[in-house]
């Protein structure tokens, strides 16, 4: 079977400089991929980009393909208009934006809010239709459709996230987009969203794209992951073979700053040093001069290449047969 997804040599720039580096990746119908990486890698230009939505000034190139099931044919989103995109956007693919609850409309009813994609995205669907729509809607989120006469400020915060997922999911779309939905959160909150989405993927046969910044976040809830840094997807594998067994150094560092349960408390140690602008980023491997392994073999770009069968790592050193230990303040790092 085709995948739902393919993105291949995605770019995107502004202003001549590189924001995006090229990234590529597939997504199976009914997958979830998880993308990783700390902030400012390029995770929510990705995402836009598979909507065609970056704001002004930015620049993307590439292929994006998508197969929703039921359609004859492919839909080339890579070589789509602003007008050819208005049909697919929500209702092929669709975004929870990051940060998107609190841009909910303060003046209209929620169910009003959801009514309006609908129609926008639907011609000729009853009033009828709508309301019972909308009524599944919050209750496939979790929320009594009662909730749908409120306004957002009435809402609390995870109730808010679950309408804007529920927003997502209005017209349908085989791959929903999700830029951090649970970093505004409280604990509890978090994990509730985590498994709605979890839930929504089991029971909608939907893809998912799942956008953190927390691996931990990821762990629970996707298939697999593809880590990035600076532009770039440096490693990519299912959640099992990325966490039992990481292949980049990059990897290696997040998963060793991730906080262990029941392990020692405090602060897990950040990685030493700053994610390099991806607009200029270092010669070579962008994450050389972090990396406490470098050497001058770095100054060359290394190619992502396949160390098992799925799993993808740019690293010239990989398949790294075991980490070196660091001296707890050893790091090759100069700033
Ligand atoms: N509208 C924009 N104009 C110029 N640069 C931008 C714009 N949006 C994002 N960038 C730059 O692109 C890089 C990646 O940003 P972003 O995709 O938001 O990262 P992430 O979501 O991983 O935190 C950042 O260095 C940011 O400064
Ligand atoms: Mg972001």
């Amino acid at each position: 079977m085709k995948n739902l997804l393919e993105v291949e040599d995605l770019r995107v720039e502004y202003r001549g400089r590189p924001i995006v580096g090229g990234v590529s990746f597939s997504l199976g119908k009914g997958e979830s991929l998880g993308l990783a990486g700390e902030s400012g890698c390029g995770k929510t230009t990705t995402a836009l980009s598979l909507m065609k939505m970056l704001p002004d000034g930015l620049k993307q190139s590439g292929g994006i393909t998508l197969r929703p099931e039921g359609l004859e044919e492919a839909i080339n989103i890579g070589k789509r208009t602003e007008a050819g995109m208005q049909v697919v956007r929500w209702r092929h693919v669709s975004l929870v934006f990051q940060g998107a609850m609190n841009s909910l409309d303060p003046v209209k009813h929620i169910d009003s809010q959801i009514a309006e994609v609908i129609r926008l995205h639907e011609k000729g669907v009853s009033s009828g239709e709508v309301s019972d729509r909308i009524a599944d809607l919050l209750t496939t989120v979790g929320l009594t459709p009662a909730l749908g006469k409120r306004y957002p400020h009435q809402l609390s915060g995870g109730q808010r996230q679950r309408v804007m997922i529920a927003l997502a999911l209005a017209c349908r779309p085989s791959l929903v987009v999700a830029d951090e939905p649970t970093t505004a959160l409280d604990v509890v909150n978090q994990a509730q969203v985590l498994e709605l989405l979890e839930r929504l993927r089991e029971e909608l046969g939907l893809s998912l794209i799942l956008i953190s910044h927390d691996l931990g976040v990821l762990a629970e809830t996707c298939d697999r992951i593809a880590v990035m840094y600076a532009g770039r997807i440096v490693e990519t594998g299912t959640v099992e073979a990325v966490f039992s067994n990481p292949q980049h150094p990059y990897t290696k560092r997040l998963l060793d700053s991730l906080p262990v349960i029941g392990g020692e408390r405090g602060l897990a140690p950040p990685i030493p040093g700053a994610p390099p602008d991806p607009g200029n980023p270092p010669k070579g491997c962008s994450f050389h001069p972090r990396c406490p392994y470098s050497t001058d073999r770095c100054l060359i770009e290394p190619e992502a290449r396949e160390i098992a069968a799925g799993h993808v790592a740019a690293c010239h050193f990989s398949p790294w047969a075991s980490w070196p230990e660091l001296e707890s303040s050893g790091l090759a790092v100069e700033s």
